[in-house]
């Protein structure tokens, strides 16, 4: 059946206002357009600068999602303009107004537009083309075509902006190569036709503003308008790093992270007054004593607000439940690990017999754990969000 679109409305745009060239401080302009609910913020800001000012800055050009250059924040998150109902906007504030701001972590040229310099010089970072191995085939390179949908995800980036603008730890540390330059590296690392895979891991890892640089904070998978999972593909980087190639970082990257599954193999929760130590190779290595004394302001603080007391932090037992325990075993008696690519769904046109398993693009096995579907990962990408790993 048809949709049938309601009657134009009226809606408020809230906008920052800036020009650096003024000597202007920013403020905010309110307009009041007239469109159907189910159209863009986007096409409200033309409106309003259409027919009420007419140096209302904005950058765009596909209207579509896909050019990814009308990237701003609404009503404090980052999101494409072009693809964000207007009616969808104004139901999730409390007096219906739209607010629209630049995005953040980039410097702002004009009202909505952003410096996407910042954003660009970090992909440039990484090296972002393939550095093909050698021979070159003389017609093509054929790839298994798991290898292609691992790195789907990362393909599907439209370089927008939105993640970096809300990135916490570009925030705090501006040099981090940041969510969508490390999705753009795994692009690329995932990809089996490169031949630098390892060299492209040890540059990210040893990099202070690195793979180990990301606070899982999330912020850039809920950003996204393509379902990229920035901080998915970091996390692959890391195992990549870690687990293939044992990759044994200057910034603690690895041993953090390994002195953290111990330490929940061993108490079952997470055990803080360990992690540090045991992240430089235990409480009495050489390598903890100038982290720890460094750490002195923060630990006489939670002893003195008794958040931990020294008999706890130094005395107490390790005691794991056996059902933790057993989780760790069954993953480590395990061979391989598969890397499931949720992002991709769909049927498989070539083999019947793989169509139950299209229709259901993850499952879970006897063990709890997600298995892949069949070869049903050849499908559509679709705008998921998810991405797992599980050691299979
Ligand atoms: S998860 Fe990591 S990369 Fe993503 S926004 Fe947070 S700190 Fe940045
Ligand atoms: S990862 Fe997503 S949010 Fe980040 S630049 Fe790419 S499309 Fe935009
Ligand atoms: S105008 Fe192209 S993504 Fe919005």
């Amino acid at each position: 059946m048809a949709e049938t679109h309601k009657p134009p409305e009226d809606f408020t745009l809230r906008m920052r206002r800036y020009d650096p060239e003024s000597g202007d401080a920013p403020y905010w302009d309110e307009h009041t357009v007239k469109l159907e609910p189910h159209r863009s913020v986007l096409e409200g800001i033309l409106q309003a600068k259409a027919r009420f000012d007419g140096s209302i800055a904005i950058r765009c050009s596909c209207r579509a999602a896909i050019c990814g250059s009308c990237g701003v924040r609404i009503n404090g998150e980052p999101g494409l303009a072009c693809h964000t109902h207007l009616d969808h906007a104004s139901q999730a504030t409390a007096d219906g107004v739209i607010e629209i701001e630049p995005m953040g972590n980039m410097p702002v040229i004009k009202d909505l537009i952003v410096d996407m310099d910042v954003h660009w010089s970090k992909i440039q970072r990484v090296t972002p083309w393939l550095i093909n191995k050698e021979p070159v085939p003389e017609r093509e390179y054929i790839v298994a075509r798991e290898s292609m949908v691992d790195i789907t995800q990362s393909m599907a980036c439209i370089q927008c902006g939105a993640c970096v603008s809300d990135c916490l730890s570009m925030e705090v540390d501006p040099d981090f190569i940041g969510p969508a330059a490390l999705a753009k590296a795994y692009r690329f690392v995932g990809d089996p036709r490169d031949d630098q895979a390892q060299e492209r891991l040890v540059d990210l890892a040893q990099d202070p503003a690195g793979i180990y640089d990301c606070t899982h904070c999330f912020k850039c998978v809920e950003a996204c308008p393509k379902g990229v999972n920035p901080m998915g593909q970091i996390m692959r980087l890391r195992r990549r790093a870690g687990s293939d190639y044992h990759i044994n970082d200057d910034n603690n990257g690895y041993r953090h992270e390994h002195a953290f599954v111990d330490n929940i193999k061993r108490n079952g929760l997470l055990h803080e007054a360990d992690l540090l130590p045991d992240s430089y190779g235990g409480k009495f290595h050489p390598r903890a004593v100038p982290e720890l004394l460094s750490s002195l302001p923060a630990i006489t603080k939670a002893v003195a607000r008794g958040k931990v007391t020294p008999r706890k932090a130094l005395l107490h037992e390790h005691k794991a439940d056996k059902h933790v325990r057993a989780y760790f075993d069954t993953i480590d008696a395990r061979e391989e690990r598969f890397e499931l690519n949720l992002y991709i769904s769909g049927y498989d046109e070539d083999s019947q017999s793989n169509d139950a398993d299209a229709a259901t693009p993850i499952s879970a096995g006897d063990d709890g754990t997600p298995s892949a579907p069949g070869s049903s990962s050849q499908g559509v990408a679709s705008e998921g969000t998810g991405s797992d790993t599980v050691e299979g």
